[in-house]
């Protein structure tokens, strides 16, 4: 018999959230869930320059903890980790929401980016989830949900998503074997795959607004999704009723994904 008490709320569960830089964000949709599903929160923020955007929103969903996390600093992705040790022991859910390319290789063909803006790409946008894994699992005692955020211009080519494709494809591949690894000890990881949301990232990507439209026309939903629709959906895999959903590649799009 299922106790359906126990699967609804992320209560005393304890959830890092990377990847806010506003009220845009997709990682402030997904830390607004777990917020309202009882989870507790430690948040991170790129730098000064982007505190006033951040704090009022760690502020607004009673984070534990709001520490700097900007990935090209050696050392300050453990110290979060070491923050998090310090302050629960645990940990329950990571969120990585964080993407990052060169513009000027981002806006070309794949086959002339430079060897820097791909390997800074796949750094701080791939290796970068790898990294947390290997750091949440020591504090995953109990298991937990490892999740990234992935777009289906990793599966088929979509115009002007360009460098991130093969990225994400990483990304999405690098989810499967940290999810096989991990999982005995009750680890799960998920990518998910929204449809596309007007945010700080996407305006670094040509010709937006067409995609928009596009997927909005095309999609069977007939909807663009929201940043919330995303939150509540990771949310629910978050919880012990989802403990055998892992590895895959999961899309919130109002199935866009599956039109041709
Ligand atoms: N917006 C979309 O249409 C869409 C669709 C599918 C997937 N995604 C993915 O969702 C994730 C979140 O993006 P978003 O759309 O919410 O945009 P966003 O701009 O709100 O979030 C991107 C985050 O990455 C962080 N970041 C960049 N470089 C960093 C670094 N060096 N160290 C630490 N953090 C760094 C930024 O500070 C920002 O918080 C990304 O992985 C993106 O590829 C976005």
């Amino acid at each position: 018999m299922i106790d359906v008490s126990s699967l609804a709320l992320l209560k005393g569960k304890k959830a890092l959230v990377t990847g806010i830089a506003n009220d845009q964000s997709i990682a402030w949709g997904c830390a607004k869930a777990f917020h309202a599903f009882g989870a507790d929160l430690a948040i991170t923020y790129l730098n000064e320059k982007t505190r006033r955007f951040t704090e009022p929103l760690a502020k607004e969903v009673n984070a534990s903890l709001y520490l700097p996390l900007d990935l090209q600093h050696d050392g300050e992705l453990e110290t979060v980790f070491e923050a998090v040790k310090k302050k629960w022991g645990k940990l329950d859910i990571v969120l990585h929401s964080i993407a990052f390319a060169p513009k000027e290789d981002l806006h070309g063909r794949v086959v002339d980016c430079s060897k820097e803006g791909f390997l800074q790409a796949m750094d701080l946008s791939c290796w970068s989830f790898i990294r947390m894994a290997h750091l949440a699992e020591p504090l995953m005692k109990a298991g937990g949900t490892l999740f990234t955020m992935t777009y289906h211009g990793s599966q088929r080519v979509v115009e002007n998503y360009n460098m991130m494709g093969p990225v994400k494809a990483a990304l999405e591949s690098a989810t499967r074997y940290i999810a096989a690894e991990l999982g005995p000890k009750g680890i799960r990881a998920h990518a998910i795959s929204p449809g596309p949301l007007r945010t700080r990232a996407a305006s670094g990507i040509s010709e937006f607004d067409r995609l928009l439209r596009k997927v909005e026309s095309k999609a069977p939903s007939r909807s663009l999704v929201s940043i919330d629709d995303v939150g509540v959906a990771v949310a629910v895999l978050a919880m012990n009723g989802a403990k055998l959903i892992t590895g895959n590649t999961l899309y919130i799009d109002g199935g866009y994904h599956i039109m041709d």
